[in-house]
């Protein structure tokens, strides 16, 4: 097929997608389950241990249908093999996106642009898995012979918030390593996380894919002034390691080579957890826990690769997410995991998919024909029932939402995980029926509500409903049903990528801001004021003197 014709034929599949999602538009969630009365069963699937529910989303027999065409036209089956085999589906930036490589099964061969990859990603596992015992073990020790007690992780972006999600879905209460993050240049961060510990028994560990980023470089200083004061120079050594797909800057910056760990550029940082950007949490909670991860994400990896399109769980959300965007015109997302260990879920998918598909021209520098990535946002839940919840059942928008829960209690009383289940499932049902203004009138009658008070009350307390929600229900939280989780919206962000026609791995948005701080700060270092807006010059001129 030809470039002309398969644009073509992608044109032809979005017309009629749009035109299925029009037709569908009028009707109600309610009404499609009592059209379609194998709905559950049909829209309910196993992937990797979890348990998806979308039902509850807009995808009726017909635009499902629609959108298994569009994804076809698409081919997405193409990209996904692309992907997996190691070509530079980073067009922009002429790289391999690999990041399945790094949770392969052993023998396993992949290869990035023709080169095998598969004997480094295993030595640089076994390197990690050394330390991490050694440490474990008390092997090795700090330089004055105490054992590790703690890691301060620093790193931002996607060297950071994976392992931070990692770590607080999985750490045991109390840990018996503790790990502490710092990612913002704010010192408020960095000094938190040092403060109290001692630096005899903690390892700093600085996580940058360019080893340029200024907030990490500038909280690594710190860490290092830190250890260096209370352990000497040759003695702070022993207490810092780095990652970085950069290892020669690592070492440039004073970390001893042996204490470096390398990935590569075919890893993209907020797709890297999977190396050896996770390990602080390989160390803290020991490695076996890490394998788990990747043997979590390696099964979601195989059901994405081998699921026909139309049972496939990262194709079938990423086609309800494109048709409540594209077809329905909705601008948002929230994620609300029903578990507090999974409240740092939505911060890691604002990166993953926010920076992965918050783009407005295609692979092909062209404009995009529409709109890509939602707002993604949310918090725990119950928590946020108590704060964004109110839009979401009333407000003039309307936002569909992923409730992620876990059906085996992990800490706690098990009659508080009963309650947060409940409370998970009852928000998912309410979003969907809402409530009658009939039914609020009746019942304000019935409790002798004036004429007047109906009139002014009831609309207030009516629930329009046919709000959608997915539900991914996880047995337990173990390494492997998060790994799973991670890589399924993993899977997810590239298929509405490749639907989009965005290059989901590059992230150019975020260059200009940095290169203008870089800007100010050289303007406040030397005094003088370069041309800006008036605006931004007044605004240089009063923090010039902070
Ligand atoms: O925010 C931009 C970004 O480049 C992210 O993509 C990346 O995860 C983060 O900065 C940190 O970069 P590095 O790992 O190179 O320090």
């Amino acid at each position: 097929m030809t470039d002309a014709t398969a644009a073509a034929a992608r044109d032809l599949a979005w017309a009629a997608f749009d035109r299925a999602a029009e037709a569908a538009a009028g009707r109600s969630l309610l009404s499609l389950f009592e059209a379609e009365p194998d709905r559950v069963a049909r829209l309910t699937l196993q992937a990797a241990g979890l348990r998806l529910d979308l039902s509850k989303q807009p995808l009726s027999r017909e635009t499902l249908a629609a959108g298994i065409a569009l994804a076809e036209a698409c081919d997405v089956a193409g990209a996904r093999a692309r992907l997996f085999g190691g070509e530079a589906v980073n067009v922009s930036e002429d790289r391999a996106v690999l990041h399945p490589a790094l949770r392969a099964a052993p023998g396993d061969a992949y290869t990035a642009k023709g080169e095998p990859v598969s004997a480094a990603v295993a030595e640089g596992l076994q390197r990690m898995r050394a330390l991490a015992d050694a440490i474990g073990s008390g092997a090795l020790r700090g330089s004055t012979g105490e054992r590790f007690s703690a890691i301060v992780h620093i790193g931002i972006g996607g060297s950071d918030l994976g392992p931070r999600l990692v770590w607080e879905a999985l750490k045991p209460v109390p840990p018996e390593i503790e790990l502490r993050f710092a990612a913002n240049v704010d010192g408020a961060e960095i000094t938190a996380a040092l403060a109290g510990l001692d630096p005899a028994r903690t390892l700093v560990v600085v996580v940058s894919k360019t080893f340029t980023t200024l907030e990490t470089l500038a909280n690594a200083e710190v860490a290092r002034a830190w250890l260096r004061e209370a352990l000497g120079e040759t003695g702070a050594r022993a207490h810092f390691a780095a990652v970085s797909a950069a290892p020669k800057r690592a070492e440039a910056f004073g970390v001893d080579p042996e204490r470096v760990f390398a990935f590569w550029d075919w890893v993209g940082g907020r797709f890297s957890v999977w190396s050896a950007v996770g390990l602080s949490c390989a160390v803290a909670l020991g490695f076996q826990a890490f394998e788990g991860v990747l043997a979590g994400a390696r099964a979601m990896d195989r059901h994405f690769r081998e699921a026909p399109l139309e049972a496939n769980a990262p194709v079938l959300m990423a086609l309800a997410q494109v048709l409540n965007r594209n077809g329905l015109g909705r601008g948002a997302r929230a994620v609300t995991p029903y578990a507090q260990r999974l409240r740092l879920l939505p911060a890691f998918l604002q990166q993953l998919e926010m920076e992965s598909n918050g783009k407005r021209v295609g692979a092909d520098g062209r404009p995009l024909p529409r709109a890509s990535a939602p707002v993604v946002f949310g918090d725990a839940g119950t928590n946020g029932q108590h704060a964004f919840f109110q839009l979401l059942h009333q407000g003039t928008d309307v936002i569909p939402v992923d409730i992620v829960a876990v059906r085996a209690p992990m800490d706690g009383p098990a009659d508080l995980h009963r309650k947060l289940l409940a409370n998970a499932i009852a928000q998912a049902e309410a979003l969907m029926i809402g409530r009658r203004e009939a039914e609020v009138r009746a019942e304000l009658a019935g409790r002798g509500a004036s004429e007047a008070e109906i009139a002014s009350l009831a609309p207030q307390r009516t629930f329009p409903g046919d709000r959608p929600s997915t539900f991914i229900l996880l047995e337990a939280l173990t390494p492997e049903t998060l790994g799973a989780l991670i890589a399924l919206y993993e899977h997810k962000t590239f298929v509405e990528g490749v639907l989009w026609g965005v290059n989901s791995f590059d992230q150019w948005g975020v260059e200009l801001g940095k290169s203008l701080a870089v800007q100010v700060l050289r303007e406040w270092d030397r005094g003088a004021q370069g041309a800006h807006d008036p605006s931004t010059a007044a605004l240089i001129a009063d923090l010039a003197r902070v």
